[in-house]
């Protein structure tokens, strides 16, 4: 443990070491996050204004508070708290120019002959992930909507699922997306030009959904492509392992898998899924090994 010297941050409300690890265990039993004893003032600064928000004195307090069944809402503040919504368009722009390329080589000729195809962004946060992907798609196949071809999108925090269909971005976010794309798939809110929506177009594409990835998930796919960026890292390694191997078993044989720039999928899923490019996994065609292929 990292031990902060007396008196390096004052608290108001008393956090103990017993304390730490209770919200600890309890955020990894329902959320699968992996909360480091280094992140302990962290954990204090975001918590103490949920305790205060809700007039609760003392984190044992807040602890029986979570247990209750009608405090749904509260177990969802404290994931909120925990975690963190960064993202952006374009994220880690060559998973996009992947897509583009698979697309070209035979999804988007599947998707126009009416074939199904599916993607998901799974832990999508505010949305720029699968508006991203819905742009990427619309350039290679701009009949998508009419044909059977889907976006799945979802996030834990239903307040960043609401704001993700919502569809509303700064300036500063918008000018992520690369120019040509900016003026065809998103539109000035007002004349002052501070806000952008994107357009019906995107929209009709997309499902979003909450979805924590811990839980049984309520569909069976298969996907072409899933994107799980930057989620996992939160997740301690056995969590991460079993989530890779649920990602293989919900791909299509040939689907991709793309992940942030600072994961690696690890253990069985290895089996079946084969690294190629930066941070992105492609599943074997059949039950033989990849080396065998
Ligand atoms: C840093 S954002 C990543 C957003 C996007 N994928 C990207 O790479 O730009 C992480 C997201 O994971 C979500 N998340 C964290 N734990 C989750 C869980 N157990 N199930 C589903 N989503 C989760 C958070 O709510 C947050 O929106």
């Amino acid at each position: 443990m990292t031990s902060s010297p007396p008196g390096a941050f004052t608290r108001d409300i008393p956090f103990s070491d017993a304390d730490f690890r209770a919200i600890a265990q309890l955020a990894q039993q329902r959320f699968g996050l992996s909360l480091a004893e280094s992140k302990k003032p962290l954990v204090y600064s975001r918590l103490s204004r949920r305790l205060k928000s809700r007039q609760v004195g003392s984190f044992t307090d807040y602890l029986t508070l979570l247990e209750r069944s009608e405090e749904e809402a509260e177990r969802l503040e404290l994931i909120s708290a925990l975690t963190t919504n960064v993202t952006s368009f374009f994220r880690e722009k060559h998973h996009f120019d992947t897509l583009t390329q698979r697309l070209a080589e035979g999804l988007a000729e599947r998707a126009s002959s009416g074939q199904r195809v599916r993607i998901w962004s799974a832990g999508c946060s505010s949305g720029q992930e699968p508006y991203s992907i819905a742009m990427t798609v619309l350039e290679a196949v701009p009949e998508a909507a009419r044909k059977d071809l889907r976006i799945l999108a979802t996030d834990i925090d239903p307040k960043i699922v609401h704001k993700a269909r919502d569809g509303v971005y700064s300036a500063e976010d918008v000018a992520g997306i690369p120019a040509p794309m900016r003026g065809k798939w998103t539109k000035a809110t007002d004349a002052s030009g501070k806000t952008y929506r994107v357009t019906q177009a995107l929209k009709d594409l997309i499902t979003f959904n909450e979805l924590n990835l811990m839980v049984e998930w309520p569909f069976r796919g298969p996907f072409d492509a899933i994107f799980c960026r930057n989620v996992a890292i939160y997740f301690d390694q056995e969590t991460q392992r079993r989530l890779w191997q649920r990602f293989s078993a919900m791909l299509n044989p040939d689907g991709l898998l793309f992940i942030g720039h600072s994961e690696r999928v690890t253990g069985q899923a290895l089996k079946t899924l084969t690294g190629f490019g930066i941070t992105s996994y492609r599943k074997a065609r059949t039950n033989v090994p990849p080396a065998l292929q």
